[in-house]
């Protein structure tokens, strides 16, 4: 994960002087927006499905425990890991920093902390219609992923009170990791109401990068995974979020290339243009040539998570692996013509969604086996030098992969994963400066990387 800056606990004061200001801003009728799409917000009957803030879970009984509660399945201190350790307690919080500030003044919609644009994703920004009495808005908090709690609050305190009759009452189902990671995309990829796009990029926000189960660790998780039945769940659980993610991001191309602002830089390889230049005789950009796009010279796709995923597509699918990378090939020089042919680009995107689903479905029906996880370690060790070529982000998305994959694979196998640090470290290094992104490097980097991991 990149560095960031590390967040005080005096800065706290000012994040609750801004929520106040935040909950009265969102009072006013302007704000009584409906709630995004995709957000999980429950249109059941308001009263039923009202959102009650954090606060309503931080009892030392509730999820605010300092230590896991003994015996108990759940840990209990869900609020203390989030409140202390999680950034998405601070998500509102940074919308005051100087970068959102200035972020604010370039895109003209003044102080972000009151900007729709910014709170959709910041904050647990849900219409006025839906707050119940003490609700606070600041961070992503709770019911952002889990949905909003006054359906279920009482019930799921009781005794024999059962995880699906809590999602019968408007509890957003995150065990069903399909929709878990769904959920994280609506804001680590965004939707069409909420975006990042490359003007805000420009601006100063961060470009969006994902992988379900390295995210989850960086939370970190304030949940315990249980493998004593499968110890290659987390496998399984990887091969999900790879999947959904990439079907995330066709259905981003799809949408991005039929809206008026198309090039949409976002979706493209942001290094092809952010780059340094050499002599031509050192350039390696030359030297691989313009394969990929319509015409040399061209900004290709981003296709950082297809590379990482069809890997996993074929350990899972096989016979779907070929197919798609037929699809991706030619959805790949469509999609980086300057004058776009939309239709042709929506459809092709389609087609290979269509594909990835079926990668989707049999991974929720078949467990993880060693052979499939070394099978897509082993995939993605080969293709290092193809993905290294393809730029900075696909790089970093199969170093992601392949951190979270030999993680899994030593964990199942009783090993301790902290023995591999060093090697992905190094690994990570090769994206501290992005612009100077060298790819002969990142495949030596791989190769070491290969060497000092067990794979069968
Ligand atoms: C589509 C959802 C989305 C929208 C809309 C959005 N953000 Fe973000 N923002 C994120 C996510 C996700 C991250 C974390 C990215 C990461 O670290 O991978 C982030 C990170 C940031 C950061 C860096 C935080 C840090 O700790 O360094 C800043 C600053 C920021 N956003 C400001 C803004 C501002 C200002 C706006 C409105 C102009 C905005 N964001 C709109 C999702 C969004
Ligand atoms: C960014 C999304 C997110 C936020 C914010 C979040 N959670 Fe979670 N939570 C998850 C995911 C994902 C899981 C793991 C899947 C599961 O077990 O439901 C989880 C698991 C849990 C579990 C364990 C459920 C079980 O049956 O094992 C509890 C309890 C929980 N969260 C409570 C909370 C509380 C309380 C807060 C607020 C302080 C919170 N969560 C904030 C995403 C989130
Ligand atoms: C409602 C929007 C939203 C949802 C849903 C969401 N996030 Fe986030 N996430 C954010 C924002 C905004 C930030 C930036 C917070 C900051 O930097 O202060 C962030 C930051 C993070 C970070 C820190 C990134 C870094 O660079 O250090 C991780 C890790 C993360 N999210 C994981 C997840 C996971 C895993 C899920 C799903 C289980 C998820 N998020 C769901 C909005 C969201
Ligand atoms: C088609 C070319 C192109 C692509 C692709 C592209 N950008 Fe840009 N970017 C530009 C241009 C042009 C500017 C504004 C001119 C300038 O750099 O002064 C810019 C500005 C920026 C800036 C602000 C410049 C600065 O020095 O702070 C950042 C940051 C940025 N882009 C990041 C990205 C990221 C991240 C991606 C990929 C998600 C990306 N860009 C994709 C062309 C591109």
């Amino acid at each position: 994960m990149r560095e960031r800056p590390f967040f005080t606990v005096a800065a706290a004061v000012v994040v609750f002087a801004a929520a106040l200001t935040t909950s009265l801003r969102a009072s006013a009728p302007a704000a009584t927006a409906l709630p995004p799409t995709g957000s999980g917000v429950s249109r059941a009957v308001a009263s039923e499905s009202n959102y009650v803030g954090p606060g309503s879970c931080s009892a030392v009984a509730c999820h605010g425990a300092i230590r896991p509660a003994p015996g108990s399945r759940i840990l209990q201190t869900e609020y203390s890991t989030w409140v202390s350790q999680d950034r998405h307690a601070r998500a509102t919080e940074v919308l005051a920093n100087p970068v959102s500030q200035r972020m604010g003044r370039i895109l003209g919609i003044g102080n972000p902390q009151q900007a729709q644009k910014c709170l959709l994703c910041h904050s647990l920004d849900v219409p006025a219609a839906l707050r119940g009495r003490n609700f606070a808005t600041e961070g992503v908090s709770c019911e952002a992923c889990h949905g909003p709690a006054t359906g279920w609050l009482g019930y799921h305190v009781t005794n024999d009170a059962s995880h699906e009759e809590s999602v019968k009452r408007g509890m957003y189902d995150t065990k069903d990791v399909v929709k878990r990671t769904d959920k994280c995309l609506t804001c680590h990829l965004g939707t069409s109401e909420k975006v990042v796009d490359h003007e805000m990029i420009a601006a100063g926000h961060p470009d969006l990068v994902f992988e379900l189960e390295a995210f989850s660790a960086a939370m970190p998780r304030h949940w315990s995974e249980k493998t004593d039945t499968d110890a290659y769940k987390p496998v399984r659980t990887f091969a999900v979020g790879q999947l959904v993610h990439l079907r995330a991001s066709l259905d981003s191309l799809a949408r991005r290339v039929k809206s008026p602002i198309w090039p949409e830089y976002a979706a493209l390889d942001c290094f092809a243009c952010h780059h340094g230049l050499t002599r031509a005789a050192d350039s390696w950009r030359q030297a691989q040539g313009y394969e990929h796009r319509a015409r040399p010279g061209l900004p290709q796709l981003q296709v950082s998570r297809y590379l990482t995923a069809r890997r996993v597509l074929q350990a899972w699918e096989p016979p779907a692996a070929p197919e798609l990378d037929a699809v991706m090939a030619k959805l790949q020089i469509e999609a980086s013509r300057l004058s776009v042919r939309s239709d042709e680009v929506a459809s092709l995107a389609t087609q290979a969604r269509a594909i990835v689903d079926r990668g989707i479905n049999r991974a929720l029906t078949s467990m993880a086996t060693p052979e499939m996880a070394s099978s897509m370690l082993r995939g993605l060790f080969a293709d290092a030098p193809a993905i290294a070529e393809r730029g900075e982000r696909a790089a970093e998305q199969a170093a992601m992969a392949i951190e979270v994959l030999s993680t899994a694979i030593a964990k199942s196998r009783g090993q301790d994963p902290a023995a591999m640090q060093g090697t992905f470290t190094e690994l990570f290094q090769q994206f501290e400066s992005p612009s100077s992104y060298d790819p002969r490097k990142f495949s030596a980097a791989m190769k070491k990387a290969e060497s000092a991991i067990p794979i069968r």
